[in-house]
């Protein structure tokens, strides 16, 4: 862990007054943690426009029925390995699978193959939850 360094900051009433119900509605403990989570928040953000390595998750909702659904997202990752780390299936209910793919690897590569799972006619819902490698945030 790095030096821990003080500074002070100044700012309209007003604003710090939103930002102390904010951080309450969050349920940060204090001003410090809350701050740090949302300048980590800006520099995970620069990263993925930036081009760094990058860390994430795709989740993926669809329909268990559409037999053609599982082969056609099994073929897009075996196309997409470089940036996957690893694919979790979950039998979410009777109707709905959940996948969760793990990634790591350039933000572009990353990105599309968010966009390609995502636009799958039978995905339900996707998402793909922006993260860092941690290297860039310490
Ligand atoms: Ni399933």
């Amino acid at each position: 862990m790095s030096e821990l360094v003080r500074f002070g900051v100044s700012l309209e009433k007003k604003l710090l007054d939103k930002f102390d119900n904010f951080i309450r509605e969050r349920n940060y403990t204090n001003r410090s943690e809350a701050l740090r989570d949302m300048i980590r928040q800006e520099l995970v953000k620069k990263e993925w426009v930036e081009g760094e390595d990058v860390a994430g998750a795709i989740t993926l909702i669809y329909d268990h029925h559409r037999k053609d659904l599982l082969g056609r997202i099994t073929d897009i990752q075996h196309n997409h390995q470089q940036v996957i780390i690893s694919t979790q299936h979950i039998h979410l209910d009777h109707d709905n699978c959940l996948e969760i793919v793990a990634v790591r690897g350039n933000p572009a590569e990353v990105q599309r193959l968010a966009d390609v799972l995502k636009s799958i006619k039978g995905v339900k819902h996707g998402i793909l939850n922006m993260s860092s490698t941690g290297k860039g945030i310490e």
